[in-house]
């Protein structure tokens, strides 16, 4: 088998236009291509898994005619993403995306990426991610108020309606109605669905027939979320006056749109790609951080039990009110004050609790990019236009760094071992100059929900509920994510 294997190489190789002979990295070959794909298709996670186990740092194998690489090395990852960055694009996956998002700061590409970053990024600078904070516990505490004991709910969809309306009030200075907060999250999840379908061998045939319902049903989605961002834009230009304290960032687009009559001028559609970018970028990824993160703890008690001790440590009132006995039916968490940013530093388990989530369940799974130029890579000749595929969910399963790699277990991340560890071997937030420009938003707004929720709240899983993967641009739950809530009464 393996030297049929290498013969298949070999003469797809040399029959390549180039006519040179390339080696390539091992890799799974089937004499039924389809079944690949449909690996692919069916289980992703699991197929790039099992690739990697099976061939190791550097992988290889054909999509049709698509060359596509695996990488499971932190140093191949750095120099993809920081050292030669300038090699590489965005893969076809994320450019179908464009439908949705056009033109925005996750999509766009080259110098017009790098002037946009440069107008958007004081948005998330830290001074200024500090200032969310407030926000961000408000609307927690405000979600956990209308919260009753024994309920059941979705909490994927409470941390959708919650994390959207943060970042559209924090970043772009708006409210989102609730009824549109809790359509967003479908809406999305119909986005991914259909670009997902796009991505499949003659899925573009699909747009080429407007009927068909799953081009009605995008079409619908994007509506109605266009129908939320434009009426951000609407408002804002409603009160754009000389009012200099009027800083989100939406006021900082209109001005930079203003200001700059030249041909580079931002167009409306423009910023209307950035705004709905900055919505969506901006709170999908959080909301299922969260969502792993509160399943994780229903599994594993004793972690859930020394968070609260930490909540205790830091959010409590002074000993002698909790020792005052005048009111005794009031649960004793409900004592604990609501966490600030500047609690921050002191909570570090929490941290390490978010951290460890999205070691086992990164929001973005895997990051694509395409071969701009040929590049050499680890002795192989990687061509232009071949498909690099760096999954953090992968990478972050690798016992060489994570010993014991399934088990949630958040003490693992020392102040040691953070420093010690290959600055790639764990990249939730991507890296370089298209790493995650809300990195140090997500990660305040990430332990603040969490320590504003786990004062009061424990979170019981339905067994019977289904817990599934569904990997499309971010990982979701596929059926959701059932809990129970439970006061606190310690
Ligand atoms: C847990 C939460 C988050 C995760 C895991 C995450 C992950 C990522 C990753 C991996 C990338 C790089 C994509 C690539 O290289 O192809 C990225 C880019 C980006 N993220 Fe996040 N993100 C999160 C939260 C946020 C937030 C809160 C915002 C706020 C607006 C945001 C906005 C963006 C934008 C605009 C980009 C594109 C940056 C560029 O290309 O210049 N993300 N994110």
């Amino acid at each position: 088998m393996a030297s049929q294997e290498n013969w298949n190489r070999t003469s797809l190789a040399s029959s390549s236009s180039s006519a040179r002979s390339i080696k390539y990295p091992p890799g799974p070959t089937s004499i039924f291509p389809n079944k690949l794909l449909h690996e692919f298709i069916n289980n992703p996670t699991q197929t790039l898994m099992t690739i990697t186990n099976e061939y190791g740092e550097i992988s290889h194998f054909k999509f049709g005619r698509q060359h596509v690489y695996i990488l499971n090395n932190p140093d191949y990852i750095e120099n993809v993403l920081v050292k030669d960055y300038k090699n590489f694009k965005k893969s076809r996956g994320l450019q179908v995306s464009k439908r949705l998002l056009g033109e925005g700061l996750v999509t766009s590409e080259g110098d017009y990426h790098d002037r946009q970053r440069r107008i958007i990024q004081p948005a998330f600078l830290p001074n200024r991610v500090k200032k969310y904070g407030g926000i961000v516990t408000e609307y927690a505490e405000g979600m956990c108020m209308n919260w009753n004991d024994g309920e059941n709910l979705d909490i994927h969809k409470s941390m959708v309606n919650l994390t959207s309306a943060i970042i559209s009030k924090a970043v772009l200075g708006s409210d989102i109605k609730s009824t549109e907060g809790s359509q967003v999250g479908d809406d999305l999840l119909t986005c991914a669905e259909y670009f997902n379908r796009l991505l499949m061998p003659f899925g573009e045939l699909i747009e080429k027939i407007p009927i068909l319902p799953i081009n009605k049903g995008f079409k619908q989605a994007k509506k109605r979320l266009d129908m939320i961002v434009f009426n951000m834009i609407k408002e804002h230009r409603d009160n754009q006056t000389e009012d200099s304290q009027k800083t989100d960032l939406l006021y900082t687009l209109l001005d930079a749109q203003d200001s700059d009559a030249g041909i580079n001028r931002m167009t409306d559609t423009q910023l209307r790609d950035e705004v709905m970018t900055i919505f969506l970028a901006g709170h999908e990824t959080t909301a299922n951080a969260l969502t792993w993160t509160f399943y994780l703890l229903s599994q594993y008690p004793t972690v859930e039990a020394k968070l609260y001790e930490e909540l205790k440590l830091v959010l409590g009132i002074s000993n002698e009110i909790q020792n005052d006995n005048t009111n005794k039916n009031e649960p004793k968490s409900q004592r604990l004050r609501i966490p600030t940013v500047d609690d921050l530093p002191k909570l570090e388990y929490t941290e390490k609790v978010v951290r460890e989530a999205m070691r086992l369940y990164p929001p973005a799974w895997t990051l694509g990019r395409q071969a701009i130029n040929d590049y050499n890579l680890d002795g192989y000749v990687i061509q232009a236009k071949s498909i690099i595929l760096m999954s953090q969910y992968v990478m972050h399963r690798n016992p060489k760094y994570f010993p014991e790699p399934e088990l949630f277990y958040p003490e693992r991340w020392t102040r040691e071992s953070k420093s010690q560890l290959p600055r790639f071997c764990y990249f939730p937030f991507g890296g370089g100059i298209r790493g995650c420009i809300g990195e140090a938003l997500a990660w305040m707004e990430g332990t603040l929900i969490l320590a504003t929720v786990c004062r009061h709240w424990r979170m019981v899983h339905d067994p019977s509920h289904k817990v599934e993967l569904k990997p499309l641009i971010t990982l979701r739950p596929k059926y959701g994510m059932k809990m129970e809530l439970k006061l606190k009464k310690y």
